[in-house]
């Protein structure tokens, strides 16, 4: 029977920010801290070694690119998703809802589940809360998420009202569903951008003691002033001493912003996704590699940044590599995103804990 007791210890005296720690059966999570996204059981690019170099402790996995890839049948064969991927630290895996609403085309939502077809090979797939469930268990990470529905936006009233209370239904089953308690069951509060239905999916899905809590249905296409809006209107309803995620949220501005309202845990494709565009975070900005004045230019991205990358490339180097399509463009990229990203929650953390959370906050909003 594994502990997932989270614990708080520092709470910022200003805002609401909180600095915890979060043991798993891979370790413990220092929050708040940012998850890179692994979703096909692989940060695209970036080795465990050089993964766990960014200073990333736990990372996220998918059931629905899982499940269509390998399956979860031979994850599981292998191991389970840690040892198959060689990922000795916590995972998070997310439970198909989302994906299956953005990724896939021809789906059917009804009270049971939704039924899809497979990208890969147009097979008719349906996944149930008790499917995802079954999945989640099969791949054996540390944290896993309820199906929940998560509505597009623009949404109408009546639409989003219909997935939050479709949501509360998919967790009763999901809890009835799962089976290992070495695996932590994270509830999601769904709600659009309408505070009330917000407000009553909180107090749904908070009706179940779970070990932890997520925000989702933001980052959806929403403007993104009304996420701070979102997450304000949710925390006062979740439990204090249980962590809180708000899912698919990773820049700057809007982290540091739901970290001073209470939220520890964060994903976003962001840091890897750009990196294979050419773009780098440097401190607040970001750059394309793909300008000229970086051709010529010796220094490192980051002359801070202690990273693989930045320790031992130039400018030059770098803008080479992508220019010429050379996967280790790619990979080198990513390292410094990733650990840029990694630094910046620390370093909120570190701020928490120092008591300089408020003044922090104002710079990077200033800034940001
Ligand atoms: N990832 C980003 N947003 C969401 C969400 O609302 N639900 C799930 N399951 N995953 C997400
Ligand atoms: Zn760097």
């Amino acid at each position: 029977m594994a502990s997932f007791s989270f614990r708080v210890i520092q709470t910022c005296s200003h805002t609401h920010a909180r600095a915890g720690i979060f043991p798993t059966p891979h370790g413990s999570v220092l929050t708040p801290t940012f998850m890179p996204v692994g979703t096909l059981g692989t940060v695209k690019g970036v080795a465990p070694d050089q993964l766990a170099g960014t200073g990333a402790q736990m990372i996220l996995g998918n059931t629905y690119h899982l499940h269509l890839q390998p399956g979860e049948e031979i994850v599981q064969h292998c191991g389970g998703l840690h040892r198959f991927m060689n990922w000795p630290g916590p995972i998070l895996t997310d439970s198909g809802g989302f994906q299956v609403f953005s990724l896939s085309s021809l789906r059917q939502i009804t009270d049971d589940g939704v039924t899809f077809r497979s990208p890969r090979n147009g097979d008719l797939i349906h996944f149930t809360p008790e499917k995802s469930i079954q999945i989640q268990n099969a791949l054996g990470a540390d944290v896993i998420m309820a199906f929940d529905e998560c509505p597009p936006y623009p949404a109408s009233y009546d639409e989003v009202k219909n997935a939050v209370n479709r949501t509360d239904q998919w967790l009763k089953r999901c809890i009835d569903a799962h089976q290992r308690s070495d695996q932590a069951l994270f509830g999601i509060v769904q709600g659009g951008v309408y505070p009330e239905l917000r407000r009553l999916s909180a107090q749904q899905i908070t009706e179940y003691d779970l070990p932890g809590y997520a925000i989702g249905g933001v980052s959806v296409g929403e403007p993104s002033e009304l996420i701070h809006d979102i997450v304000k209107t949710v925390a006062p309803y979740l439990p204090l001493d249980k962590p809180r995620y708000l899912m698919g949220v990773g820049t700057y501005r809007e982290m540091a912003l739901a970290i001073s309202a209470g939220v520890d845990l964060f994903d976003c494709v962001i840091p890897t996704r750009l990196a294979r565009h050419g773009a780098v975070l440097v401190r607040g900005e970001r750059w394309n590699l793909k300008n000229r004045v970086f051709q010529r230019d010796e220094r490192p991205l980051d002359s801070t940044c202690p990273c693989y990358t930045c320790q031992n490339f130039s400018r030059a180097y770098l803008s080479h590599l992508f220019r010429s399509r050379e996967l280790l463009g790619y990979t080198l990229l990513s390292i410094h995103n990733l650990t840029e990203l990694m630094r910046f929650s620390l370093g909120l953390r570190q701020a928490i804990i120092t008591g300089n959370f408020a003044e922090k906050l104002a710079s990077i909003l200033s800034e940001n």
